[in-house]
């Protein structure tokens, strides 16, 4: 079987996918996959109708490659693909939009307000600024509408920080979002379908060690505390991954996923975001998953792309 991974692209996190994608083909080649590694640049096409791989494996992150664009292309090549199809990435990949189905699913999700850009121009920048500060109350979350490895996001203690978070989340994207701050532990859990089975694995939890989950926190070996399994009740634990189930099954999500969320005191786990194109690189939270579930990542990439191929 052969299997071409996609990696690298054109998003912000093109240095993450390339990382992920060397993981992910390695194991597969070490499973006994005939693996080739392509980047999505214009060579990617002539590629893949040439060479006619039996999957596709795209390990794109960020626009392009988990925004859905790309699974159309792959759909319109008639191609199999590991991983969710274009219409569930494009719910997945815009966070209010997850954030509202998943609402309406019964999970509880932080109270936020979407800024696109317009509402500045239109009412100028300090009253909006004011009354999102206002509304949230601080600390707040401030972070792109649609983007990851928290690329842009930042957690603002006071109004002298917000404007320019505002800013920063805008280099991503024409929307941001203000988020109440959820104070709790933060967990990532993953999805994934073995042989076409779905299964749920041990949520990992996330300590930074300066404070903030962020790009630097997420790609950088030591910089990050991980507990997996995350330090929850057995029942708490349970509701957790109920709730990822029940997210992977609400938006569509396919063969894999990342479902993060806050757990609070009370044990009720609040939505955070989806990843259709969770990263896999040597510090990821999936492979770690893995690893504390006791699934060699060659068996466990084995299945998901034994999945996709049914
Ligand atoms: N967007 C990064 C790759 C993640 O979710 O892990
Ligand atoms: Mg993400």
């Amino acid at each position: 079987v052969s299997v071409a991974v996609l990696a690298g692209g054109l998003s912000h996190e093109r240095d993450v996918s390339l990382r992920s994608g060397r993981r992910v083909a390695e194991a597969l080649r070490s499973s006994g996959f005939d693996v080739s590694v392509l980047d999505a640049d214009a060579h990617l096409l002539p590629r893949l109708a040439a060479d006619r791989p039996d999957v596709v494996w795209p390990v794109l992150h960020g626009a392009i490659g988990e925004d859905g664009a790309l699974r159309d292309v792959l759909e319109v090549l008639g191609v199999p693909y590991v991983g969710s199809g274009p219409a569930a990435c494009r719910l997945a990949w815009d966070k209010p939009i997850a954030q509202a189905l998943v609402q309406a699913a019964g999970i509880a999700v932080p109270p936020s307000l979407a800024l696109p850009q317009a509402t500045f121009r239109d009412l100028g920048a300090q009253p909006v600024l004011a009354a999102a500060a206002d509304w949230a109350g601080f600390p707040l979350v401030v972070k792109p509408s649609r983007g990851g490895s928290a690329l842009g996001v930042a957690v603002v203690g006071d109004t002298r920080d917000l404007a320019r978070a505002v800013v920063d989340a805008f280099a991503y994207g024409d929307t941001a979002v203000v988020q109440r701050f959820v104070p709790g532990t933060e967990v990532a859990v993953s999805v994934v379908e073995v042989a076409g089975e779905l299964h749920v694995l041990p949520a990992v939890e996330v300590v930074a060690d300066g404070g903030a989950y962020d790009y630097a926190a997420r790609y950088t070996a030591g910089a990050t505390e991980f507990f997996a399994p995350a330090r929850l009740s057995p029942a708490v634990a349970e509701r957790v991954a109920g709730a990822a189930r029940r997210v992977h099954g609400t938006l569509g999500l396919r063969h894999l996923s990342r479902v993060d969320f806050i757990v609070p005191a009370s044990g009720d786990p609040v939505f955070l975001e989806a990843n259709a194109a969770p990263g896999m690189t040597e510090t990821s939270l999936l492979p770690q998953a893995a690893a504390a579930a006791g699934i060699a990542l060659d068996v466990l990439y084995r299945g998901i792309v034994e999945s996709a191929l049914r």
